[in-house]
């Protein structure tokens, strides 16, 4: 296994970026890499010659409630997953490396869906997403750029700026990763006791017999009623927004495919999941 080169400068992964030829993918990741961001380095590795990971716990997308202290950060660890899924390059720049002057006064504006899901109960979380993917966007230069399904809000948003502001990269989606148990991957899962992880399984379990019920027939509102019931039948879950929408997270439609996305806490953990959905 080689390892992948560590920078930690702008400066650095100019010099580093300048010496790689032919297309080059872009993971961001905070760090904590576990098994999804593996899927994504490999879905990276598969389409372009060379692949950089930027780790970075960016304080832009945390909240004054949000715990930026607590957030892991295990450099050790990711620098052996980035050389086993074979990146290139890491950028792991400090917050003053990449905001020298304190907090940017330009900010990205994700627009009405920045507000929305995700955005209603974490103020200004798009707005500090957008603006540090764009810098690192800008920093990197990269042919194409990997997104997990498991963040779908984001990833939509992601595409949704790349093509209204024509940047110039590919935007690839990668399906989120799952326990053998249907739970999805997350950076957060460490914080659920034994108990809550039983209890957290129920969104991944109401997703799925919507999608299951969806395909037999069901109408979208009858499938959303499945989920539902199913997750809000486990007492260990507080729901926060099941909703049913199109792929691009616009209303749903009657036919097609839709995506189907939850919140919910288990404990004082928040988890998100979505599923896609087919209604005939
Ligand atoms: O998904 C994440 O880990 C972060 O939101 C991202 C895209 C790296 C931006 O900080």
């Amino acid at each position: 296994m080689t390892t992948s080169e560590l920078v930690k400068t702008v400066a650095d992964l100019a010099d580093a970026r300048a010496k790689l030829t032919g297309r080059v993918a872009v993971v961001m990741t905070m760090g904590a890499l576990h098994d999804g961001h593996e899927a994504l380095l490999r879905a990276a590795r598969e389409r372009a010659d060379h692949v950089i990971t930027t780790i970075f716990v960016n304080p832009l997308q945390f909240g004054p409630a949000e715990d930026l202290d607590r957030y892991p950060r295990t450099l050790e660890s990711d620098l052996e997953i980035c050389a086993r899924a074979g990146a290139d390059l890491v950028f792991a720049p400090s917050a003053r490396e990449m905001y020298p002057d304190g907090p940017p006064q330009v900010r990205l504006n994700p627009g009405p869906l920045g507000e929305e899901l995700e955005g209603a109960s974490r103020p200004g979380f798009f707005h500090g997403v957008l603006t540090v993917v764009l810098k690192l966007l800008q920093l990197t230069r990269p042919d194409l750029t990997f997104f997990g399904e498991k963040d779908y809000q984001q990833l939509t948003l992601v595409t949704r700026m790349v093509r209204d502001l024509n940047v110039p990269v590919e935007v690839v989606g990668v399906p989120t990763v799952r326990e053998p148990d249907g739970l999805a991957l997350s950076s957060r899962n460490r914080y659920l006791s034994a108990d809550e992880r039983v209890a957290a399984l129920a969104l991944s379990a109401g997703l799925r017999a919507a999608s299951e019920a969806a395909a037999a027939g069901s109408s979208a509102s009858d499938a959303l009623a499945v989920a539902h019931a199913k997750i809000t039948n486990e007492p260990g879950v507080r729901l926060d927004y099941l909703v049913l929408l199109a792929p691009d997270l616009g209303p749903a439609p009657e036919h097609g495919p839709a995506r189907l996305l939850v919140a919910a806490r288990t404990g004082t953990t928040r988890l998100i999941d979505n599923i896609p959905i087919e209604l005939l």
